[in-house]
């Protein structure tokens, strides 16, 4: 496997994990890369190691141009073990490395995992020569660890972003001006909804603390290299961080005879008639993470259940569990569900949707057995005018 050159002396020597189809419960349709950068300098500097499966594939790339027992500098911009699992192998290598890593959270968590292998810390503004350049460490605690990291290289302007502006995409191309983009985009939306949005005080935070620089090119830890397009995964982080709605309602439920999803359908068909854009998600199809993506901008979210044995079904449950620990912009909601006899459901999911502070449009909506046709057209016709009343 062969290093890639990105820049003047500047290499990609990650891994591509194109079977990767879960990541801590995100599904990764796409697979990921796991991005390491080799710089060579007076200092010989890689930033960041890979998950510990694929050292070897980052080892032979390194290998392809230059020794890798000659690198002295190696800097962990994080702790997860996607980014500093063969940090091990590297040291065990690369005996002399010193391991620069954020001051506090950043060594903690490294000697957590691996002990001590003689972390440095380096605090907000820190630089590091390498000999024609210099790298500058600013934090970005919880983007997406307590112990998060970026690092800024000049002259060449490269931000080593780690995890901010990544994705999920196991590629070939490694420039969003080879990729296919638009996958790009699809994926680098998702990864922030799901790893990112929780932290989106702290996101924004981080983009404040990088508005003065001068950014030519940025190198995450996951997917693309941004070059060309920086500006619009700028200008998309903003508007995510700013919690920007669109014109979209997302409607989520499970379904046991059809009838709670026959209440989605009217639903849908109120939020069309209120000139919206509805999507509707069976979880019995649809994956939590795919459909928080799609939460996270829209206006409204359904969530409907069927009650089984006095309680929502797993499903809903689990998906108001996924749903809470992202902690994104608050919506209005719908909470509604078919019942046999109990009819605990609709209250349940009420309460679930409650805790991430979202705040109910009206009622809960229930209905025993099978609905009617005037029952499906009064539940339009009911969410319709709480549409239009707020
Ligand atoms: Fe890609 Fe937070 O690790």
């Amino acid at each position: 496997m062969n290093a890639i050159r990105i820049a003047e002396g500047v290499y990609w020597v990650g891994a591509i994990d194109w079977n990767l189809r879960n990541f801590h419960g995100y599904e990764t349709e796409k697979g990921s890369t796991y991005n390491a950068y080799l710089i060579l300098d007076e200092k010989i500097t890689l930033i960041d190691a890979v998950k510990e499966p694929f050292k070897e594939e980052m080892l032979s790339r390194i290998s392809s141009v230059i020794d890798p027992a000659k690198i002295d500098v190696i800097v962990s911009n994080h702790a997860e073990p996607d980014h500093s699992g063969a940090l091990p192998f590297m040291k065990s290598i690369a005996k002399n490395a010193k391991i620069y890593a954020a001051f506090g959270a950043g060594i903690k968590d490294l000697a957590a995992y691996y002990g001590d292998l003689g972390y440095i810390g380096v605090k907000a503004g820190e630089t590091l020569s390498l000999g024609k350049r210099t790298l500058t460490f600013v934090p970005t605690p919880m983007v997406h660890w307590p112990d998060n990291m970026v690092s800024y290289m000049t002259p060449e302007n490269i931000l080593f972003s780690n995890d901010a502006f990544g994705q999920h995409y196991a590629s070939d191309e490694r420039l969003d001006t080879e990729c296919d983009l638009p996958e790009a985009y699809i994926q680098a939306r998702k990864y922030y909804a799901n790893i990112v949005q929780p932290y989106g005080m702290q996101t924004g935070k981080a983009l404040d603390a990088l508005a003065g620089l001068k950014i030519d090119m940025i190198c995450p830890s996951h997917g693309i290299i941004w070059t060309e397009h920086i500006p619009d995964i700028l200008a998309l982080y903003k508007s995510w961080v700013a919690n920007e709605y669109d014109e979209t309602a997302i409607i989520v439920y499970d379904t046991m005879w059809h009838s709670t999803e026959a209440m989605a359908h009217a639903i849908e068909n109120a939020f069309l008639a209120a000139g919206l854009k509805p999507r509707l998600y069976n979880l019995h199809y649809c994956h939590n993470s795919d459909i928080v993506a799609d939460a996270m901008t829209a206006k409204y979210i359904a969530v409907g259940s069927p009650t089984l044995n006095n309680n929502m079904m797993p499903s809903v449950a689990s998906f108001l569990t996924y749903f809470k620990g992202l902690n994104g912009n608050k919506k209005k909601f719908i909470a509604f569900g078919s019942y046999g006899w109990g009819g605990q459901s609709p209250d349940q999911v009420s309460e679930g949707l409650k805790s991430p502070k979202c705040e109910a449009l009206m009622p809960a909506i229930k209905l025993a057995y099978k609905p009617s046709d005037e029952q499906l057209k009064k539940i339009e016709a009911d969410v319709l005018e709480a549409l239009k009343n707020q």
